[in-house]
């Protein structure tokens, strides 16, 4: 038999305390999910610092990679027989579902942006690379790893295998908004899935929903609006992120600066030099990371050291609503308020900027294009979900951004009291 159609014996199923079990019966999915680079995601959180606001969102990439694995197996077997479904592509969705989060790195927010890399990018490179991911992929054929780079690169030819892994409401979000709010325990992000996936159908290139399915569908957009503020954008999960960039920023510029450390940032060298290969990326996960961390904690440089002491004992940044291009002068008052008293404002003081769009509809020519999600009528038309729910079109194409500053608040009261900077800067941040 061939490799693509081998079955286990026996099934096999993960306990899954959001969709209870994971059920697995392809050879291929089996051998995928026993890969070092597969299992490696297990160090790795979902939510990266979130667990600094939400104790319980200590979950892992590998949770939700079988969740979304798991969502798309149950989409197909409803999809199987309908006339717009080809079954051949079973065997992709799931390898693209199960591997579409391969490339994250730790924290991979921060990591990004301050080492300028993008995890897309490394997913592709595990799929096609000297990797066992790899050599599982093309004993499929030869041609298999490609594929599922492309799938989940979103330039597969068949857009209608790309819509369930990736639109405005693929197996993707529908896993980790449950699954996040299950692991921070909060009470958004709960939708009825199970009758999403019932009224889901192939439709042509696309995945298409029943009309009578529209109310769950609204759940679900504003479910994802509920997660987006009250969860991914909490200012604190923030705090964190602003803290462990400005580490790695850190790290950086010492490591620039000829600094001898007393803890050599071996694994992160090839970071600082922008020369990142696949083999050093795979061996930085949170755990490596937490650790530098720990050891940084008692470096000579003096911020390094501050940094990483407030990362790992959790005492963060404070923040106040503050709008940098409104509030220009102050901005500037602060930063030459905090380099007077020895707080180097480029790691002491900083706006972040968050926003999000909780559901659009496409329109041409914009940035960031997004595909509407579209409901299918009793007469067979496709109707966009906002001009049919009142709901979704209230909060269609509104876009909501939040601006703050963030800084230590402990070291500015640690200031003497008859500190005219202290009293300065404390008049700006409470105005
Ligand atoms: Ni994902």
């Amino acid at each position: 038999m061939a490799y693509k159609d081998e079955k286990l014996d026996e099934e096999k199923v993960f306990k899954d305390p959001v969709h209870r079990y994971v059920h697995v019966r392809d050879q291929v999915i089996w051998d995928l999910i026993g890969t070092p680079e597969f299992q490696r995601l297990r160090r790795v959180r979902q939510l990266g610092t979130t667990y600094l606001t939400f104790h319980g969102a200590e979950h892992s990439r590998f949770n939700h990679s079988l969740g979304v694995y798991e969502i798309v197996r149950r989409i197909l077997l409803n999809f199987e027989g309908r006339p717009d479904w080809n079954n051949d592509e079973r065997l992709l969705c799931l390898c693209a579902a199960l591997l579409h989060d391969l490339g994250h790195g730790p924290f991979s927010h921060s990591f990004e942006k301050v080492f300028k890399l993008d995890h897309e990018d490394f997913t592709k490179k595990i799929i096609l690379g000297d990797t066992h991911v790899n050599e599982i992929l093309k004993r499929v054929d030869l041609e298999f790893p490609q594929k599922v780079a492309d799938v989940i690169n979103k330039t597969y030819e068949d857009k209608l295998v790309v819509s369930l892994i990736s639109s405005q409401i693929d197996a993707d979000r529908m896993d980790y908004l449950q699954r996040d709010a299950y692991f921070t325990g909060v009470s958004y992000g709960h939708f009825d899935m199970e009758r999403i996936l019932r009224v889901m159908r192939p439709v042509e290139d696309q995945v298409v929903i029943k009309e009578s399915g529209m109310h769950a569908v609204e759940d679900y957009i504003m479910s994802r609006y509920q997660m987006y503020w009250q969860v991914y954008f909490h200012p604190v999960t923030r705090s964190a992120e602003v803290i462990l960039s400005k580490i790695l920023h850190r790290a950086k510029h010492l490591y620039e600066q000829n600094y001898k450390f007393d803890f050599e940032p071996t694994h992160f060298i090839s970071f600082f030099e922008g020369d990142v290969n696949l083999e050093d990326y795979l061996r930085l996960d949170e755990s490596v990371v937490l650790f530098y961390f720990q050891m940084w904690a008692d470096e000579k440089d003096s911020i390094i050291s501050d940094l990483c002491v407030r990362f790992t004992n959790r005492q963060l940044f404070k923040y106040v609503e503050f709008n940098p291009n409104l509030q220009m002068k102050e901005w500037m008052e602060l930063y030459s308020l905090f380099r007077d008293v020895g707080m180097d404002p480029e790691y002491y003081l900083v706006v972040d900027s968050s926003s999000d769009l909780p559901y659009d509809f496409y329109r041409p020519g914009e940035e960031e294009e997004r595909l509407p999600i579209h409901l299918l009528m009793p007469n067979q038309d496709l109707r966009e979900l906002s001009r049919e729910s009142d709901i979704v079109e209230a909060i269609s194409g509104k876009k909501r951004t939040d601006h703050k500053l963030y800084f230590p608040l402990d070291f500015v009261e640690a200031l003497p009291d008859d500190s005219e900077a202290k009293a300065r800067i404390l008049e700006i941040l409470n105005s």
